[in-house]
């Protein structure tokens, strides 16, 4: 079977799977582009489990693009606290803005002009809203696709991401939403990353190309992986008099602009009295944190930090998940 009709005949095979098999998630079953827009800058680089209930609360909280567009940013982050890779909240606010005072975009290049959506994201939500043939191509889809035609193409190549869209493109059904996201759908429950795909419940089985030859784990082919590195710090949890000392990360990167803990890469200064220890790690994505976290009694309100109650400093303050674990400590 040529590549061309391969496909032709996997597309409808992976839509009616997709109807018997797929998952109900709460963004699933509307076709508000502002709802769809919201869930795919969250699973953007979170997995759906952890996505779920954010969900729901951040459209409690923020049902518009008006409501959104009027909360501050602090709100915001807030909302988005635990989600991690906040930069995609801050551009969800920001495109809000536009999305309130202009409507939500209505072709592709609209969607993909708003702040914090790229190729991918422009693609599922115009799949998912607006059934327009605009491919999502992200890594699980290329394990799918690559492991369908046993393609060797390096998947970290955006050549091959480009290559495998046009495809798609070209076989996209008129059900372009279900189709956008039968072809995730399979990524996450059957064609799994690490370890063995489940090809028994696969509606590919037959077609499979790395399937029939017993090497679905050879594929995708990728660049090898370099190891992360680590950065070894102590976070300092600072009381005196029922309140907390805060500083706000100002360098650029990861974190920038949230909340934490007095945080020293390497040692802290020694500014009171330690009460306690507890060691902690944070794994990003390129970086691991290797932490120690001090309690100790302030001998004075040092004035470069803002002192906060652990109730207030629970309500208001976004704190990324890497201090979760200094949290306890806070009466
Ligand atoms: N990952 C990215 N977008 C998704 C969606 N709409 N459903 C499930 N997983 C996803």
């Amino acid at each position: 079977m040529d590549d061309s009709t391969l496909l032709q005949t996997a597309v409808p095979l992976l839509t009616e799977w997709y109807r018997i098999s797929k998952r109900t998630l709460p963004w699933r079953g509307t076709r508000d582009p502002y709802r769809i827009w919201v869930s795919e800058i969250m699973l953007q680089q979170t997995r759906v489990e952890a996505v779920k209930d954010y969900y729901l609360r951040f459209l409690q909280k923020f049902p518009t693009a008006e409501a959104l567009a009027a909360a501050s940013e602090e709100e915001v982050l807030k909302a988005w606290e635990g989600l991690g890779y906040y930069s995609r909240a801050r551009n969800l606010h920001k495109a809000a803005k536009t999305v309130a005072e202009q409507g939500f975009p209505s072709t592709w290049e609209g969607v993909r002009s708003l702040a914090g959506v790229g190729d991918y994201t422009a693609g599922a939500i115009c799949s998912i809203a607006y059934d327009l043939p605009c491919p999502a191509v992200d890594g699980n889809v290329l394990r799918i696709l690559t492991r369908l035609f046993a393609d060797e193409s390096n998947t970290d190549d955006p050549k091959t991401r480009a290559e495998f869209s046009e495809r798609l493109k070209r076989v996209y059904p008129a059900e372009a939403g279900d189709f956008c996201q039968a072809l995730m759908e399979l990524g996450a429950i059957v064609c799994v990353p690490n370890g063995k795909p489940l090809c028994g419940q696969c509606p590919w089985e037959e077609l499979c190309r790395a399937h029939r030859a017993g090497e679905e784990e050879r594929f995708p082919v990728k660049n090898e992986k370099r190891a992360r590195k680590i950065v070894n710090a102590e976070v300092l949890v600072l009381r005196r008099e029922g309140r907390y000392a805060l500083e706000k990360r100002t360098e650029k990167g990861l974190l920038a602009g949230l909340w934490q803990f007095p945080f020293f890469e390497g040692s802290a200064p020694a500014l009171g009295e330690i009460i306690a220890l507890k060691r902690a790690r944070h794994v990003f994505t390129h970086v691991e944190w290797h932490m120690t976290g001090k309690l100790a009694e302030a001998e004075e309100f040092y004035p470069q930090y803002v002192w906060e109650s652990a109730e207030t400093i629970r309500t208001a303050y976004a704190l990324p998940s890497a201090f979760k674990a200094f949290m306890q400590w806070l009466k």
